[in-house]
């Protein structure tokens, strides 16, 4: 960004209307959006109940894959569909649900009557990526054939597309999808820890066998599942980050010298793997692919935490991660002279690609824990001759998540339900097609294009369960 441009971006900050955001109504309805993802036998607690029950027969069918592990049945009921469409895609679903369990290990204690519906949504995922690791030497990444789902605007209730389950294995391995698995039972074990402790001891026993599976049998579900997983959750930045994250998130979780030394012996391969990409660009990543500021944020907050004197070992210094961290917050900040990522004239973080808020909500959250992580460690971030202290952090933080929720140029929510417009006309099957309680009858596959064509405004609103009714 020339400075020019930064003028613009700081000044288009300054003209934005003021507004109150109901910050706890946001939360109430991006955790309600998960119970509308919810794929298998519901629950009598389920509060979307414009779904039903779906896809309960997934794993038990014989798959049609190139692959003779498609041979075995095993049960795969639950978890979560993808974004619009009714596929299940691990990957993705490992990340959301490791966030879910940080965010809850974060900021559970403010989270008030949201908690358990939080804690509900962790368990949705968690239950499903234990059915996932239940066969020693498989894991399952995938179910549904991503091809013959998008052909098809379908309800998960009325499904009638290929239900193919996909799986990595010693010879044909997946590092990446097994060590964000791992993650997610890591991060979920330590949340269960205080409320069921069995669960837990069993999340985390998972947890290390999937991790050592990951690293025993290294490459990427790129090369093993090829044309299922590509172009759809393609591994752009390859696994090495995976395991590292996975390895960390185990470290949290145990405490073990093992999970400690692996992270320090495979974060320097991984800043020379990446090389001249970690001095730019990938230090302002953090998503489903990308786990290197989130190591590092993850890392920085348990070297500050009582628990660990990482800090004050004599070879603290040589530790990369609280300077990897600063550079993450320099190369992010829009007054920083480091910075690497663009910004729209309203101030939102702008790269290129699909799904941009991903963006700026995951950056977003890597902000506010750093922010406390300064405040705790009592330290400032220097960029340049800039000084950023854990408030202008947690400030930028607001700014992004005020825009999403209206504070922007169209004075429109960018978040399904939220404040008085929003958009109402989603990519998302179940959405857009009338729900069984209306509508009881099959809508095959070729019926629902006339529902994917219609101007109308989605008849289900995706976080409530009274229909269109708005507060
Ligand atoms: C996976 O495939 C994508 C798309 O072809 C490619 O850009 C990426 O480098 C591949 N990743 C790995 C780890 O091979």
């Amino acid at each position: 960004m020339n400075p020019i441009q930064r003028v613009m971006v700081l000044f288009g900050m300054l003209m934005l209307p003021v507004m109150a955001h109901d910050y706890g109504d946001a939360l109430t309805k991006s955790i309600l959006f998960f119970e509308g993802q919810r794929s298998g036998k519901l629950p009598p607690s389920q509060r979307m109940t414009w779904r039903k029950d779906s896809a309960l027969r997934d794993g038990f069918q014989i798959g049609v894959s190139m692959h003779s592990y498609s041979r075995i049945k095993v049960d795969l009921v639950g978890g979560y569909y993808d974004a619009g469409d009714n596929v299940k895609f691990n990957f993705p679903m490992a990340f959301s649900t490791t966030m879910l369990a940080w965010s809850v290990l974060e900021f559970g204690g403010f989270m008030g009557s949201d908690f358990p519906h939080a804690i509900d949504a962790i368990r949705w995922g968690t239950d499903y990526f234990l059915k996932a690791t239940s066969i020693p030497g498989f894991v399952f990444v995938q179910v549904g054939d991503p091809y013959n789902d998008h052909h098809c605007w379908e309800r998960p209730e009325d499904m009638d597309t290929l239900r193919t389950t996909y799986a990595v294995t010693k010879n044909l391995p997946g590092s990446e999808v097994s060590g964000e698995i791992a993650a997610a039972l890591a991060a979920s074990s330590m949340v269960f820890k205080p409320i069921d402790l069995a669960y837990s001891a069993r999340l985390l026993k998972r947890a290390r066998m999937v991790f050592e599976f990951a690293d025993k049998y290294r490459g990427s579900y790129n090369d093993s599942l090829g044309p299922w997983v590509c172009p759809f959750y393609c591994s752009y930045s390859g696994y090495e980050d995976e395991l590292v994250w996975g390895a960390a998130w185990l470290f949290r979780a145990t405490k073990a010298a093992y999970y400690w030394n692996y992270v320090l012996q495979n974060i320097n391969n991984l800043e020379r793997n990446i090389g001249a990409s970690y001095s730019s660009g990938s230090f302002a990543e953090f998503g489903w692919d990308t786990k290197h500021a989130g190591i590092n944020v993850l890392i920085s907050k348990a070297s500050a935490s009582q628990f660990f004197l990482i800090m004050t070992d004599s070879t603290a210094n040589s530790y990369p991660f609280v300077p990897n961290a600063d550079k993450f917050v320099c190369s992010v900040l829009p007054e920083s002279p480091t910075v690497y990522v663009s910004y729209s004239r309203g101030g939102l973080i702008f790269k290129s690609g699909g799904s941009n808020l991903q963006h700026a909500t995951a950056l977003s959250f890597l902000f506010l824990v750093y922010g406390r992580t300064l405040s705790q460690a009592n330290r400032v971030v220097h960029c340049g001759n800039i000084v950023a202290n854990s408030a202008r952090l947690i400030q930028f933080a607001r700014s992004q998540v005020d825009y999403i929720l209206g504070s922007n140029p169209l004075g429109m929510s960018y978040m399904v339900g939220y404040g008085r417009k929003f958009p109402e006309r989603i990519h998302h099957r179940a959405s857009s097609l009338p729900s069984v309680n209306q509508h009881p009858e099959h809508i095959d596959c070729n019926r629902g294009s006339s529902y994917y064509n219609s101007n109308n405004l989605n008849p289900n609103l995706h976080r409530s369960c009274r229909g269109r009714a708005r507060y």
